[in-house]
C-alpha cells in the first residue's frame, strides 16, 4: 500500500449561499490521499463529491478547515500561486471532456505544456509519447468533433498526463460513455496509475468504477460515511 501523503484535508467545510439560504456542501471532512493511490469518491447526487474534488484539485477553497499539498499548508495560498501549483502538479479529466474544439488532438495536449514554458522539441516528444500511449497517434491531426466519445476521453487523459502531474482528478469521467468505453477508460487509468505512479482521485457513482478503485470513500450529505 502507498503510504506517503499527497493531499491532507483537515476539518473541511464548504458552504454555498443561495438567496441567503446556507447550503453546507461539505461538513467537517477530514482524510488523506496517499501518493500513487487510486481513490474513488462515491455517493448520491448532491452528496458533495464535486465540491470535494474541486478542493482536492485546488480549484476551490474551503470555507473552513485546512488543506495541505505535499505537506505544505495551502489553505491561504494566493490564487496566482495556486494556479501555478495546479499547472505544475495537477491534471484534470471531466465528464464532458472539456477539449478545445478548434484545436487538433496534438494541439489540445500541447496547450498546457506551452503554458509550462517547455521548449518545442520537448513538447513534441511529450505530446507524441502520450498520444501514442492512449492509442491516438492516428488521430493526431483530428479535431475533437471527429473523435468518438471514448477517443475524446483518451485525448483528455493524454492532456492531463503529459505535464507529468503528481495528481489527476477526474469528475465522473465515464458518465458520458457507453459501458464498453467506460470500462476501457477505467482500465487505462488503472494502468497509468501503475505505470507512472500518478495519484488518481475520481468522483463517481458507477459501481464498476467503485469496484476498480483501491481506496473507496463514500459521501452522504457532505460527510464521509462508512460503506
Ligand atoms: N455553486 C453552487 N452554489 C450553490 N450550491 C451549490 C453549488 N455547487 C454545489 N452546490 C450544492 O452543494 C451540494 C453538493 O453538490 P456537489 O455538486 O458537490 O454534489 P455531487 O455529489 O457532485 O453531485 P452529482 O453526483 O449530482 O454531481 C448540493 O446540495 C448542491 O446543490
Ligand atoms: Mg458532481
Amino acid at each position: 500500500m502507498p503510504s506517503e501523503t499527497l493531499v491532507q484535508l483537515e476539518n473541511i467545510s464548504r458552504k454555498y449561499y443561495l438567496d441567503k439560504t446556507e447550503i453546507c456542501a461539505l461538513d467537517n471532512v477530514s482524510f488523506q490521499i496517499h501518493k500513487a493511490d487510486f481513490v474513488v469518491l462515491a455517493g448520491p447526487s448532491g452528496s458533495g463529491k464535486t465540491t470535494l474534488l474541486n478542493i482536492i484539485g485546488c480549484i476551490d477553497k474551503p470555507s473552513q478547515g485546512k488543506v495541505f499539498f505535499e505537506g505544505t499548508d495551502i489553505t491561504n495560498t494566493p490564487i496566482e500561486k495556486l494556479n501555478h501549483l495546479r499547472l505544475k502538479n495537477i491534471g484534470f479529466i471531466f465528464q464532458s471532456f472539456n477539449l478545445i474544439p478548434v484545436l487538433t488532438a496534438f494541439e489540445n495536449v500541447e496547450l498546457p505544456l506551452l503554458f509550462k514554458g517547455l521548449d518545442d522539441k520537448t513538447i513534441k516528444n511529450l505530446v507524441e509519447k502520450f498520444l501514442h500511449r492512449v492509442g491516438l497517434m492516428d488521430k493526431i491531426n483530428e479535431k475533437p468533433s471527429n473523435l468518438s466519445g471514448g477517443q475524446r476521453q483518451r485525448l483528455a487523459i493524454a492532456r492531463a498526463l503529459a505535464g507529468n502531474p503528481s495528481l489527476i482528478v477526474a469528475d465522473e469521467p465515464t458518465a458520458s460513455l457507453d459501458r464498453k468505453n467506460a470500462e476501457s477508460i477505467i482500465e487505462l487509468l488503472r494502468e497509468l496509475n501503475d505505470e507512472f505512479g500518478v495519484t488518481i482521485v475520481l468522483a463517481s457513482h458507477d459501481p464498476m468504477i467503485i469496484e476498480h478503485s483501491r481506496t473507496k470513500l463514500f459521501m452522504r450529505d457532505g460527510q464521509l460515511v462508512s460503506e
